[in-house]
């Protein structure tokens, strides 16, 4: 049996001829950068969203230095962000001159643990450092627990933004995912649970200041046209034709949500007792981006990979380093609790086939290859 980690050919045979269609139109009408699909597609995310502003843009790296050109983050000022995420959510803020200040994650959830921010503030503050704002990541597609940071962000004066990469049509405590943060960015990379053909990506605000910012610096820092240049911006506009894929799968991704929770479900069941599956907090939906489980201290991953592979079953390490512990990285300050809990998830991770198509026979494989190895 050979088993896809990611299988994007089954989703593509159910919305081909509307892709098909759609991308056409695209070349009969020749607007390729934010042509009608774009504005179209952004009305429909705020569907999703509930937010005032839904921004569309060329990935979610871009979404959060937009972001951050929103929240006019200052070179030298610094920002919460955890250790145990994609590089991307850390790598914005040197970008802008800034500084990220490393913070720890649960165990559970793989989020931002909310009672060890105090921590974390009192690194920055014993650097110096101005610390701002909180950037929470949705890590593997479940919302960090935004009650809890939006709390501690309000009374410290802290901004916050959710880095939803990866957890775009999740929820939290029955509110969506662009009604969590100050700010929201998400992307669309194919092998996200939205994803388009190419790089893409959104932001999402209901603050009309910060919104007039990100679509300024979208084109360049723009005034009233793109010949007006009223502050430094970049380039981060959406294509026509990934518009087009978006609104394809839109069509399906509620659908496919449910799919992916069934996914879980079952994983929960056939491997629940070798392995520590993801759990979701209460009043937490996820958009499972991955499945990650954790294996038991003494198991050797190596082994378990190989095994698994050689089995027909691909697996991922997400991550297989914390950020704190990357060469351009590792100068930058760290929490005052330390990050161990950080650095036993990166070892111990294993992210299992996840999409919403696979089927009980294809888990039920890769349950028993995984006691096998294990
Ligand atoms: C948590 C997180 N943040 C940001 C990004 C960046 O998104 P993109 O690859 O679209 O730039 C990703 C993408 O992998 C991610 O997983």
């Amino acid at each position: 049996m050979n088993i896809a980690f990611i299988d994007l050919a089954q989703q593509q045979a159910r919305i081909r001829n509307k892709i098909d269609a759609g991308l056409t139109a695209v070349l009969n009408h020749g607007a390729y950068i934010m042509g009608p699909e774009v504005s179209a597609l952004e009305s429909r995310l705020g569907k999703w969203t509930k937010a005032v502003h839904n921004i569309s843009c060329s990935s979610g790296t871009d979404a959060l230095l937009l972001a951050l050109h929103g929240l006019e983050l200052q070179p030298g000022q610094g920002v919460i962000v955890p250790s145990f995420t994609f590089a991307a959510s850390a790598e914005v803020m040197p970008i802008m001159g800034a500084i990220p200040i490393f913070a720890e994650v649960e165990t559970d959830s793989f989020n931002l643990d909310p009672n060890k921010l105090e921590a974390v503030l009192a690194a920055g503050q014993a650097a110096n450092i101005d610390v701002v704002g909180i950037i929470g990541v949705g890590l593997f597609g479940q919302p960090a627990n935004y009650d809890a940071i939006r709390t501690f962000a309000n009374a410290h004066d802290l901004w916050l933004i959710d880095d939803a990469a990866q957890s775009f049509g999740a929820q939290w405590q029955g509110r969506p995912v662009g009604q969590l943060a100050d700010v929201t960015c998400t992307s669309f990379f194919p092998a996200k649970p939205l994803g388009a053909y190419g790089d893409g990506g959104a932001v999402f605000t209901d603050d009309d200041k910060i919104a007039d910012i990100i679509r300024s610096c979208r084109i360049h820092g723009m005034g009233k046209d793109k010949y007006e240049n009223i502050r430094i911006g970049m380039t981060g506009r959406l294509d026509s034709m990934q518009a087009v894929v978006l609104d394809a799968k839109l069509d399906i991704f509620e659908e496919e949500l449910a799919l992916r929770q069934a996914v879980a479900d079952r994983y929960q069941t056939l491997i629940g007792d070798i392995v520590e599956a993801p759990r979701l907090a209460a009043g937490a939906t996820s958009s499972w981006a991955q499945y990650c489980i954790k294996l038991p201290k003494a198991s050797d991953r190596d082994h378990v990979i190989k095994h698994l592979g050689a089995s027909g079953v691909p697996t991922a390490i997400y991550y297989p380093v914390p950020m704190h512990q990357q060469p351009p990285y590792k100068e930058f300050p760290q929490s005052q609790c330390g990050l161990g809990v950080t650095v036993d998830l990166c070892r111990r991770v294993l992210a299992l086939p996840m999409h919403p198509y696979l089927d009980e026979a294809q888990q039920q494989h890769i349950a028993a290859e995984l006691r096998n190895a294990l």
